[in-house]
């Protein structure tokens, strides 16, 4: 197996913290290999490094072997590294074919026949669903990820980063992005995906590589770990999966909301006629 991405003894530190201190992480060719960490862990701040918005502050990276120094995304697109950010970057009252070639393409208006066209051509082979012409405002917040990653196919990227992909998505959605992964990595693509979910790392992951508090804890094997194994790694202690909870002693209502609307402009948000009340204790 070779390594695609190799990035090596990184350290990156913020004011106050250090994000990355010496994380060593390896991707193979055609892997599915998760990060895993709580919150704040580092995980985002090692992909960002990787994706050319941050530069270590020590470490290297190879990509294909070979040392690079990436200092922009663009320079990680170059080397076929694409990314699916937490939150999307999209034109919402653009089509998606124009989201798609913004930025790439010189000529933005000339061959717009030509992008759809490989767009519905990438969008098949990957399962990806997604029409062309379809305005961002108007498609699922599901759809709109995978017009994300049809934006990094469409740049020709060899290695996929996912940062938390699933956090915005429903059970229906998560369980179409774990296929389209598969799909991916079956055409010969490398998926780095970030998560502290287990059960999606036991559902598509072939490695993981832990970290905690800025430091790399271990890589594993998915398949021969348990996910209370890769729990307790995360953490740094046993974890019960076990809720030991009495039932609730209920009290008074301590938040009401009535008939609560959220308007912009006097246009509705979504948000219409939605009523709940808290009980203390529950
Ligand atoms: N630009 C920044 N400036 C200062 N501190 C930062 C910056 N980015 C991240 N940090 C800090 O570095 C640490 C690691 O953050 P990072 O976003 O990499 O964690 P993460 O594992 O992605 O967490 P999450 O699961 O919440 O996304 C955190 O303590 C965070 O507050
Ligand atoms: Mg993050």
């Amino acid at each position: 197996m070779s390594h695609v991405i190799e990035m090596l003894n990184i350290r990156k530190e913020f004011p106050g913290i250090v994000a990355n201190d010496d994380i060593t992480l390896q991707v193979e060719q055609g892997e599915i290999h998760a990060i895993l960490g709580e919150n704040g862990a580092g995980k985002s701040t090692l992909m960002s490094i990787l994706f050319g918005l941050y530069h270590a502050d020590k470490g290297k990276i190879l990509v294909r072997g070979k040392e690079v120094h990436i200092h922009s995304p663009n320079d990680a697109n170059d080397l076929g590294i694409g990314m699916v950010h937490q939150h999307f970057q999209l034109v919402h009252n653009f089509t998606v074919t124009e989201n798609i070639i913004l930025g790439k393409e010189g000529k933005f208006f000339l061959d717009r026949k030509g992008a759809s066209k490989k767009i519905k051509a990438l969008s098949e082979k990957y399962g990806l669903n997604i029409d062309p012409d379809m305005i961002i405002e108007d498609i699922t917040v599901g759809m709109q990820q995978r017009v994300e990653i049809l934006k990094m196919l469409y740049r020709d990227a060899e290695i996929l980063i996912f940062d938390e992909p699933t956090a915005v998505l429903t059970p229906q959605e998560i369980e179409d992005l774990m296929q389209i992964m598969r799909n991916l990595v079956a055409e010969g693509k490398s998926v780095i995906l970030i998560t502290h979910k287990l059960n999606e790392i036991k559902a598509v992951a072939d490695r993981c590589t832990i970290i905690r508090r800025g430091q790399l804890i271990g890589v594993v094997d998915v398949k021969s770990t348990s996910a209370s194994k890769m729990a307790s790694m995360m953490v740094g202690r046993p974890v019960n999966f076990k809720v030991d909870k009495k039932p609730a002693q209920v009290g008074r209502v301590i938040l009401d909301l009535h008939d609560l609307r959220v308007m912009n402009n006097k246009k509705l948000l979504g948000v219409k006629d939605f009523s709940l009340s808290v009980k203390a204790g529950e």
